[in-house]
């Protein structure tokens, strides 16, 4: 190690066997040396990690082992007694829309109306397929969205890639749309509706967004509870709160309800949808819906050609271990108190590493499951490329825009709640190398 200059940016530090940054120097203030110094520091780390057989994975964007071992006791919770409060022996066939029970803890969940909330199978993008696959062959408010030829949605991004997928497996185009650090960029979505009548919906993650984190601004929300006036018939907000109660601080940003700004004209061109994938088990969850009485009527019965009911034993499990909101919230704080040493572990080490160096820009959010990273134009790929290459895999590039285009090259989503502690410094400080040397690189 000895053979460096003396000069050195960075400082050979023996419990990570990487060169870690000592001084920040600015990008675009470095001389041709440093840059030179720079590239075989990291060279020498990248060797470091390469020959280390590292088998890391920022990919992941699911609870940890600890945190799905928090509603263990939904196991056996029933102790053979599965008559609900109304006296509906939960075993048996019946009851499309959910109990009522398990209504009302769902709709506490989402701030909706017990009244109009349906809960599905165990997964919300199960019933967000199912209500866009409705309204494009059927029509849910109105025509079939086919009907007047190509369908199109608008997508805030980056975004969540599974929406996106969605889409292209319907044949509905993408339009992708800014995201701002309070929610889509709302004067481009009054224009791009105004303008293009095959626009029928948009996608929205109004609170922790994946994957930026950001949470809507009430004048975002109101915005978005009136686009349908100007959109028109069959126009739908699909408003996935997957993140709802998921926050990591006391004084995380609190999300306005949508159900306020809506009226008569405008309560059945918004869907929400929730889940407790992220609550209490991923795979074995409760998942619902809230919109307009109307919308669930529709729903119901589209939904009743393909089934009878949902699990409504998991339902009973889920009301007697939640219980209601209050117990939702206490859950939520066990949650919070795995999942926030983990998110401030990934900002530290990009702070340490990274502030001040013009080679990344990133999200500090309150709460949810992601960081969204953004490297200096046209890197995100190579940086991907050069993690994969020493075994630390990392979200595709592009993965979190339409197509799986990002048209800078740019966005990173960086997933910090599987790993344990050290297993996450580990892929950070991994992924971080790859970054600077890929960053360093790009200016030869
Ligand atoms: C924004 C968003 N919506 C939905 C989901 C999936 O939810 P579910 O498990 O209820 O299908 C995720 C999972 O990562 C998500 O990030």
């Amino acid at each position: 190690m000895e053979s460096f200059p003396t000069n050195s940016i960075h400082r050979y530090n023996r419990r990570t066997k990487l060169f870690i940054a000592e001084q920040h120097v600015h990008i675009d203030q470095a001389s041709k040396a440093d840059a030179e110094n720079m590239i075989s520091q990291l060279e020498a780390s990248y060797q470091q990690l390469a020959s280390s057989q590292l088998n890391l994975d920022l990919t992941r964007g699911k609870p940890s082992p600890a945190q799905v071992a928090l509603a263990s006791d939904l196991d056996g919770i029933l102790q053979g007694n599965y008559v609900d409060a109304d006296g509906i022996d939960t075993r048996n066939y019946g009851g499309l829309a959910g109990i009522r029970e398990a209504r009302e803890l769902c709709a506490a969940i989402s701030g909706c109306d017990p009244d109009q909330t349906l809960l599905g199978v165990n997964s919300s993008l199960n019933l967000m397929y199912q209500v866009v696959e409705f309204a494009l062959n059927f029509g849910l408010q109105g025509d079939a969205w086919k009907q007047s030829g190509a369908v199109r949605i608008l997508c805030p991004v980056p975004g969540y890639d599974r929406h996106f997928a969605l889409c292209e497996h319907l044949g509905i185009d993408m339009v992708p749309l800014p995201m701002t650090a309070t929610g889509p960029d709302m004067d481009q979505a009054e224009a791009l509706v105004r303008e293009d009548p095959a626009i029928k919906g948009i996608w929205c993650v109004p609170r922790f967004s994946n994957p930026s984190g950001d949470t809507y601004s009430s004048a975002t929300v109101e915005r978005l509870a009136k686009l349908g006036k100007i959109a028109g018939a069959g126009f739908l907000v699909l408003w996935d709160n997957a993140y709802a109660v998921h926050s990591l601080y006391e004084d995380a940003p609190v999300l306005p309800a949508i159900d306020h700004y809506l009226d008569a004209e405008t309560e059945s061109s918004v869907v929400q949808f929730g889940s407790t994938s992220k609550i209490t088990f991923a795979g074995a969850g409760l998942a619902w819906l809230c919109s307009s009485a109307d919308n669930i009527k529709r729903i119901s019965s589209h939904l009743a050609f393909s089934t009878i009911g949902a699990d409504k034993v998991n339902q009973l499990r889920h009301v007697r271990f939640l219980q209601n909101r209050a117990g939702v919230e206490a859950h939520m704080r066990k949650h919070a108190e795995l999942v926030r040493p983990r998110f401030e572990l990934v900002l530290k080490l990009l702070e340490e590493e990274l502030e001040g160096s013009g080679l990344a820009t990133w999200t500090k959010p309150k709460g949810g499951y992601f960081i969204q990273l953004n490297t200096r134009r046209g890197l995100a790929r190579e940086v991907v490329k050069l993690a994969a290459d020493i075994g630390v895999k990392l979200t595709p590039a592009g993965a979190t825009w339409p197509y799986g285009r990002d048209p800078r090259d740019s966005d990173i989503r960086l997933a910090p709640t599987f790993p344990d502690h050290n297993e996450l410094e580990a892929a950070v400080r991994a992924f971080i190398v790859c970054l600077k040397l890929a960053s360093w690189r790009q200016l030869r």
